[in-house]
């Protein structure tokens, strides 16, 4: 029988570029279910992948997600890093005793979760250089997840009894890249810093600017979620639950560089009149911009990635951030056209 898949977020940024990767794996055939509320969202996928099953419900209807989770040998849950209560129907669903061997649980998580101490303190715009490494401080990695109870999600992953569910946690840096996904495409905090330059016809930047992120490009993202499937589905061992904490990156930006760039590219597409940055916003500003952009725009998570690239093999070759601008800032510029002529 071939490896039953139940996927969330098919029609989101990361989930829709993670189907699209997994669909297409030759190495093995996935038998996929996709988790999708909207009926018109529904039909659009089994469009693109006439051999998916789609299954229409939310993540809110519990029983049938932990039903779903029963029925799967894999899930992957790409739609939420912190809907707890479908977390916990899937850990319900995939602990059936009566499979031969254990399930397993890919789940995505986000990089804020480094950026705790900074947020609970206000501070934005400021340079921290603590990097986390996912192998060398795995041990500390383990102790913030473990330290900080509001990511409930996070904990009840790394916290499965390997012997009946084996999970790996993806923690997210600033992903940036175009979907391959039938829904949406697009990124956050890239896109949402040149759609508020191009808004407001100048460059900008929050505080200081001196925060970083670590990023990847959402194409690799999706072949570090495949080669995990693939895994799951050969049964590879030593790569999961308290080993199984993935920090994937291939690159980092400081944010008031990036904010510099977008105007630059900008200015340079003759969108906005100058490239100059004398603008500054303060958290409360940014917030009112976009939803979290203090935190999202104003934090620092630096990771660096070990263990995917010398136990799967994964070696990221997309383009880098600042490749992608000019992109970034095209596709902003079109998207506030299509709103202003709609
Ligand atoms: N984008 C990034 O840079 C990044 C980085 C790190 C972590 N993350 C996290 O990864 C997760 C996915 O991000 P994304 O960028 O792919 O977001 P997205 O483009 O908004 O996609 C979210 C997906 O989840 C589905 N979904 C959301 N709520 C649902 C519900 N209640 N029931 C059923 N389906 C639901 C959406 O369905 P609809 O199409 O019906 O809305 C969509 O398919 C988020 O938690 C995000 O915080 C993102």
């Amino acid at each position: 029988m071939s490896t039953r898949i139940f996927l969330t977020g098919a029609t989101g940024f990361v989930g829709g570029d993670a189907l699209q990767r997994i669909a297409l794996s030759n190495i093995f055939k996935p038998n996929i279910s996709c988790l999708i509320r909207d009926v018109e969202k529904g039909a659009q996928v089994s469009k693109s992948y006439p051999n998916i099953r789609i299954v229409h419900g939310d993540l809110d209807d519990v029983k049938f997600i932990e039903n779903e989770a029963r029925n799967s040998d894999i899930v992957v849950h790409l739609a939420s890093t912190s809907h707890t209560e479908s977390a916990l129907a899937i850990s319900r669903g995939l602990a059936d005793p009566s499979r031969k061997k254990p399930a397993h649980w890919i789940q995505m998580s986000g990089a804020t979760l480094l950026a705790a101490k900074e947020i609970a303190e206000g501070r934005f715009g400021f340079k921290v250089d603590k990097t986390y490494d996912d192998v060398k401080d795995a041990d500390e990695i383990m102790s913030i997840i473990t330290g900080s109870p509001k990511r409930a999600v996070d904990n009840l992953v790394i916290s499965q009894d390997p012997a009946s569910i084996q999970t790996a946690l993806i923690v997210g840096p600033l992903i940036y890249g175009t979907g391959k996904g039938p829904g949406n495409k697009r990124s956050i905090q890239a896109p949402e810093i040149a759609r508020v330059t191009l808004e407001q016809k100048e460059g900008f930047r929050l505080g200081e600017g001196e925060n970083r992120w670590s990023n990847i490009h959402v194409h690799d993202l999706s072949e570090l979620i495949s080669l995990l499937v693939e895994a799951a589905a050969n049964s590879k061992t030593g790569l999961w639950n308290r080993d199984g904490v993935y920090l994937p990156e291939n690159g980092k930006l400081e944010f008031g560089e990036l904010s510099t760039q977008i105007a630059v590219e900008a200015h340079k597409q003759g969108l906005i009149p100058d490239a100059s940055m004398h603008k500054v916003i303060n958290p409360k500003e940014a917030d009112a911009l976009s939803g979290h952009a203090s935190i999202l725009w104003g934090t620092n998570a630096l990771l660096h990635s070990s263990k995917a690239n010398s136990i799967l093999n994964w070696t990221p070759s997309g383009p880098s951030l600042s490749e992608e601008i000019p992109k970034i800032v095209s596709a902003e510029a079109e998207r506030l056209k299509a709103t202003r002529d709609s």
